[in-house]
């Protein structure tokens, strides 16, 4: 029998589900498995997750997966861990339990502290130094609510006996044995409190929001062990090898290696990186200037549009309208329609994030007649969603000051055919899907088997083929003022809920 380690385990915590996926030595998914939970939304705008909901979800689909697979220690090379970015763990070291439930990235409540900061002239500085917006997506203001709303948990920061991390941190907190804190440079650089040019947390940043330095994790790179499971999950301890916002992690799954290539990533929401090299580029039009990795001492930079409506967009369709029963069927009836019968849907349920950045905005559908049919709404939902990252992905080319070549997607929504087929006409230039998938997950294992010696990255640049290339269609008439009504009803939506 072969001793020689044969896998490297992924752990991908998305918006709504934790799963695992094993890949063996050519990069292939041998097996995946994943379970939802639950999210919360207290008022509206706010949507929380229960921290340890996520820890029992994943620790069942493990046992799952040992089950099936008769998993042992000895076979795992490495673990890689890609997670949702920005949402909000604050836990007591040691009790080791959560003060609070985890403050989801869509999450609006602490818009109102983030106006204050704009009036008061800090978006400048704190762009300079992150590379962000000043906006409560990121963890920042976040933190500063939970430490302002629960009590007793300010003094408790300020002496030391809490934690905060992101989902990355909180894992790897509680995978460890409680032994280690720490979280990559990646998801540190969504905090809006780490620095992205010294690549450390920001005293500055610390002092405006009022956070102690003493509740911030350490910071690692993307493919280096921080620590090791506790010997009871595997029967012996595995290296945790690689941690990289998920994100950062399909970019680098889908091998966007080189400076000027683009990923898009259709999960709740939707994430256009491109790969800028090893300087920083701010932004001129509204995108994020971000962290793409972190290799032994070499910082790839990237520049992001994110979007933030995607799947949560269909799920609505789903849960909220009820017109269809799985998301997967938003297709089917989009093309129960010749087109969207003149019906326009922004969908800003979480507000807008890149390049518009309002989080007063709320969805909107608009040009509904007499003669509408859900047909016609299923077809605008998909429309709105490629539209949004069709602007994303404009502002990123003005930044860069050249057009994207090709787009290399991923995520669920984008096995979607018709859909995909759609988001390259509207883009007028190619569509690719590449032939493994989930991308988030082989980008963290991939991080993690560079790592542990498991790859080496020439083999890991072979792994890479075309799964499906879309190719566009003429750019009709009708495509083109599809774009101007669109930007018609983005201006319709905006502030609304001030
Ligand atoms: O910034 C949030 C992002 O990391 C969430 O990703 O795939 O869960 O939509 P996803």
């Amino acid at each position: 029998m072969n001793d020689q380690p044969q896998y490297i385990l992924s752990l991908d915590l998305g918006s709504s589900a934790a799963g695992v996926v094993l890949f063996n030595k050519k990069g292939q998914v041998v097996m995946q498995l994943q379970k939802e939970y639950e999210k919360y939304y207290p008022q509206p705008g706010w949507i929380e997750v229960d921290p340890n909901e996520i820890w029992f979800t994943l620790l069942s689909v493990i046992e799952e997966l040992k089950a099936a697979k008769g998993l042992t220690a000895t076979q795992i090379a490495g673990i890689g861990i890609a997670n949702q970015r920005e949402t909000t763990v604050i836990w007591n070291k040691q009790t080791g339990q959560p003060i609070y439930n985890a403050i989801a990235w869509q999450d609006r409540r602490a818009s109102k502290l983030c106006d204050e900061f704009r009036y008061q002239g800090f978006s400048e500085m704190i762009r300079e130094k992150t590379g962000l917006m000043l906006d409560a997506y990121f963890s920042a203001s976040k933190i500063s609510w939970i430490l302002e709303n629960v009590p007793g948990a300010r003094i408790k920061a300020e002496q030391g006996e809490l934690a905060f991390g992101t989902i990355d941190a909180w894992l790897v907190w509680r995978l460890t044995g409680q032994r280690q804190h720490v979280t990559d440079i990646t998801n540190a650089s969504r905090t809006m409190l780490f620095n992205i040019h010294s690549l450390q947390w920001d005293q500055e940043l610390l002092k405006l929001f009022n956070i102690p330095h003493k509740l911030l994790p350490n910071i690692c790179s993307n493919s280096e062990v921080v620590g090791h499971t506790i010997a009871s999950m595997f029967d012996g301890p595995v290296a945790i090898a690689g941690i990289a916002g998920d994100q950062h992690a399909a970019l680098f799954g889908q091998m966007c290696l080189e400076p000027g290539m683009v990923k898009n990533t259709y999960g709740s929401g939707c994430f256009a990186l491109m790969n800028i090299g090893e300087q920083p580029i701010l932004s001129q039009h509204n995108l994020l200037t971000t962290v793409a990795w972190k290799l032994g001492d070499k910082v790839t930079y990237a520049l992001e549009g994110s979007v933030f409506g995607g799947s949560s967009v269909f799920r609505w369709i789903r849960d909220g309208l009820g017109i269809i029963e799985a998301t997967a069927e938003i297709e089917e009836l989009a093309q129960t329609e010749e087109d969207n019968g003149g019906v326009l849907f922004v969908p800003a349920l979480s507000g807008l994030g890149a390049p518009y950045w309002d989080p007063y905005a709320r969805g909107m559908i608009i040009g509904i007649t007499r003669g509408t049919s859900s047909g016609h709404i299923a077809r605008a939902a998909l429309e709105g969603v490629a539209l949004g990252i069709a602007d994303a992905l404009e502002a990123m080319e003005k930044d860069y000051g050249q057009g994207i070549r090709e787009l290399r997607v991923d995520g669920t929504s984008a096995t979607y055919e018709f859909f995909m087929q759609m988001q390259t006409d509207i883009l007028q230039y190619p569509v690719i899907r590449p032939n493994v998938m989930p991308a988030s997950a082989l980008g963290a294992a991939y991080l993690a088997g560079l790592a542990t010696g498991f790859w080496s990255l020439d083999e890991l640049q072979s792994q890479y083929a075309v799964g499906q290339m879309f190719k566009p269609g003429h750019a009709s008439e009708q495509r083109i003022q599809l774009k101007q009504k669109w930007k018609k009803a983005i201006a319709r939506v905006k502030n609304w809920d001030m």
